[in-house]
């Protein structure tokens, strides 16, 4: 404890200060900050890994801080060894601290992924997964200035909606866990946009991408904060499909697996091509300053708030870095790129009214050539680039509507977690959402959902009697 006390006194306390102050956020310029000098950022063994959280006892937004902030380190870790082994003109001095700065994200993310707890299992740690992706997004899609990136994030939104929703079945009937054990009433668990009808042709996923002349630095922070969410929760499911018994289950994560991996596709096609890997080096640093100072802000556990700190402090210290490299080879001024304003990319805060807004609107909406979407199902034609991809892969089932099929036998009814006003709507929600073409033999049709949903409540007004 007297190492880390020692590690938090060489930080610059830069939120702190201005906390202080009582200055506005928008007045912190992160390029004017030093940050942490590299040469004092290599933590020992007892510093990386932290104390972990209790499952039972924290709140879900720190769970969703410290997801989200594991698979930002992944990105920024991942990143360095992509620049050195594409980067020819760099002087080997360079070269060295971006292998050093990759150290440094390896040792942040360990310390972020090991937060969690030992005994939170897969399908816990899978809820809490698409929380950030649900709540993340939805935020996202509020503060995104660009009209085309946030009509992306709102389709994103409702397929993530749905894996949250199917997840649920399986946490109930393979470990008993209820949703709100892990979201804690903050987000809302029912159908989304069928997973089954999330799997498109590659060349529809390609969206169209920003000008990076002209996107806005949230645009850019938006994005590659959520690209990195969700190219985690990609490799969570690769690594921990395989974890359960249950066939149905494994097979589920591998179809919501090939939706993430989707979602990757999706999310990093919005990024103009054209940015060089100095830009995209500031944009990473940029990002990872910009996610943990909205963790230091935000954090109700001191504890870890303690990490977001230090973290943020090193970050700057890597901006610090990067914006000289970029001076030096491009011989422009960073602020170019990434602007002179901190900017808020993840306050986790529940997000239902606005979800479900978004389900009503556009559950039915899909993705149409050029970067377009259709607004409704009736418009799409019959030759449709991404029927043939599901009818390929749902010939012989969809395992997200198996698990609907199966979780009948338990509960008589699908699990879901919404006010009586959405719970009311869940029938019609999935009548708007379902395809009238390709759609998996073993799918749960609206009727019969609406059967199970009367057999329930009759049943329970049984129960209740014999009680
Ligand atoms: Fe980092
Ligand atoms: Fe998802
Ligand atoms: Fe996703
Ligand atoms: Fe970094």
């Amino acid at each position: 404890m007297k190492i880390l006390k020692n590690f938090y006194i060489i930080r610059l306390n830069v939120i702190s200060k201005l906390l202080q102050k009582g200055e506005h956020i928008m007045t912190f310029n992160p390029l004017e900050e030093k940050g942490m000098p590299l040469e004092k950022q290599l933590r020992n063994w007892h510093q990386i890994v932290a104390k972990p959280y209790k499952k039972q006892l924290v709140d879900c937004y720190t769970r969703t801080r410290q997801i989200l902030m594991n698979g930002i380190e992944v990105e920024g870790w991942g990143f360095k060894h992509q620049f050195n082994r594409f980067m020819s003109e760099v002087d080997s001095e360079d070269k060295a601290n971006i292998s050093r700065l990759g150290r440094i994200e390896n040792q942040q993310q360990m310390t972020c992924n090991w937060l969690g707890a030992a005994d939170q299992s897969v399908l816990e740690t899978t809820l809490g997964y698409e929380q950030v992706a649900v709540d993340l997004t939805a935020w996202l899609a509020q503060n995104e200035p660009d009209k085309y990136v946030k009509e992306t994030f709102n389709f994103g939104l409702l397929e993530d909606f749905d894996h949250l929703y199917r997840y649920a079945q399986f946490a109930y009937m393979t470990e008993g866990v209820e949703p709100n054990d892990i979201v804690q009433n903050q987000t809302d668990v029912i159908v989304g946009r069928p997973t089954q009808h999330h799997h498109n042709c590659n060349g529809l996923r390609i969206r169209k991408h920003y000008d990076k002349t002209t996107a806005s630095p949230q645009t850019k922070v938006n994005i590659l904060t959520v690209l990195s969410g969700e190219q985690q929760t990609h490799n969570f499911y690769a690594e921990h499909g395989f974890m359960y018994g249950d066939h149905v289950l494994r097979e589920t994560y591998a179809e919501i697996k090939d939706v993430e991996e989707e979602h990757v596709t999706m999310y990093e096609s919005l990024i103009d091509p054209s940015e060089t890997m100095f830009e995209k080096a500031l944009l990473h640093e940029f990002t990872e300053v910009c996610n943990y100072y909205t963790c230091f802000e935000d954090e109700t556990d001191e504890e870890i708030k303690k990490y977001w700190e230090i973290f943020l402090d090193m970050e700057l210290g890597h901006l610090q870095l990067v914006a000289e490299m970029f001076k030096k080879y491009e011989k422009r001024d960073p602020e170019e790129v990434i602007g002179s304003e901190i900017i808020i990319p993840c306050r986790f805060q529940s997000q239902k009214a606005y979800v479900q807004k978004i389900l009503e609107k556009e559950v039915d909406k899909r993705l149409a050539p050029e970067g377009e979407y259709y607004n409704k199902i009736d418009e799409i034609p019959n030759d449709w680039a991404s029927y043939p991809v599901q009818e390929r892969l749902a010939e012989i089932s969809a395992p997200s509507e198996n698990c609907i099929n199966l979780i009948e036998t338990y509960h008589d009814r699908d699990i879901v977690e919404a006010n009586e006003n959405l719970k009311n709507k869940e029938v019609s929600i999935l009548e708007k959402g379902l395809q009238k073409k390709a759609v998996a033999h073993n799918t749960v049709m609206p009727d019969k959902l609406q059967k199970m949903i009367d057999y329930h409540e009759e049943r329970e007004k049984q129960k209740e009697e014999i009680i």
